[in-house]
């Protein structure tokens, strides 16, 4: 595994691979768990190249004490990705991603304007602005996602299409701990106490998921409102962990929905406070 710091190295080394290959790409901020492990095992699987980035991108966090405390464990990150099929990791520093300050804004098709996007402001612009220029850099056939990030991932889908980007977006479930918990880089902050009230989220979704399924989305089933409302007050009924949105949205356009027939698809997507951290989770309802 080649470790690249600058963008003259990354170059070389892609300059190195054949010239009739797809390169795989696994974007991400380090602090590595399976989740990640699961995208690089992945793109190992379609790719004989997989680059991943290991790079905090200052310009999505819109508060600069998240930035400060988000985990950074490069070492070990190294140690897995080799383990895990990654051929090329590519840690830029600041200035190699930005050379000058970002202006950019995007088009993102209004699928900022609800869940993270209100409440993040400049947030998904910045997630634009570190894709674009990792995927200007590394040039992937493939780009590998977690669904996790379930709006992150409308999104990228979205402009990399509108950019017209020759890059196919591949989707990954969501990787749980074995009490449901979502893997995230964040847990790793989480006290003993909210670490093990976190897993009462995902319960709160499965929940909503075996009502919508069990009821058939009948008359009998409460509606999306109704639904997101018993969520929460399912999450809150724990008094380590503070809700701060839950909506049911259209999984396509992420508008929340007011009925069960308004979309094909529905996706209930939530942020939670455990106490300072906040974790997001989503569970698919149609
Ligand atoms: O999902 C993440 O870890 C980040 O938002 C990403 C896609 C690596 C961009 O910094």
């Amino acid at each position: 595994m080649t470790i690249c710091y600058t963008l003259s190295q990354l170059s070389e080394t892609l300059a190195s691979f054949p010239k009739d290959i797809q390169t795989g790409f696994v974007p991400t901020m380090g602090a590595l768990h399976e989740g990640h492990i699961s995208l690089v095992k992945r793109a190992a699987e379609d790719c004989r190249e997989v680059v991943v980035s290991i790079f905090v991108n200052p310009t999505q966090f819109n508060n600069l004490d998240d930035l400060a405390k988000y985990p950074r464990t490069v070492e070990q990150d190294c140690l897995m990705l080799e383990k895990a099929g990654a051929t090329v990791v590519f840690i830029p520093s600041e200035n190699e991603i930005y050379p000058q300050k970002d202006e950019r804004v995007f088009d993102l098709g209004e699928l900022d304007k609800y869940g993270e996007g209100p409440r993040r402001p400049g947030h998904f612009n910045g997630v634009a602005q570190v894709v674009t220029r990792l995927f200007d850099l590394v040039k992937p056939g493939y780009a590998y996602f977690g669904e996790k990030d379930f709006q992150q991932l409308a999104i990228i889908r979205y402009f990399a299409a509108k950019l017209k980007y020759p890059v196919k977006i591949v989707s990954c479930p969501t990787v749980r701990e074995s009490d449901g918990l979502a893997m995230s880089s964040r847990n790793m902050l989480l006290s003993a106490d909210h670490r093990a009230a976190a897993p009462s989220i995902y319960k709160a979704l499965k929940k909503a998921a075996d009502i919508t399924s069990a009821q058939n989305l009948s008359l009998n089933c409460p509606a999306p409102e109704e639904l997101a409302e018993i969520v929460a007050g399912e999450i809150n009924s724990n008094p380590l962990l503070k809700t701060e949105y839950v909506e049911i949205v259209n999984a396509i356009t992420l508008k929340p929905v007011k009925s069960w027939e308004e979309a094909d698809e529905i996706q209930l997507c939530t942020a939670v406070f455990a106490g300072k951290v906040r974790l997001i989770d989503n569970q698919k309802l149609k």
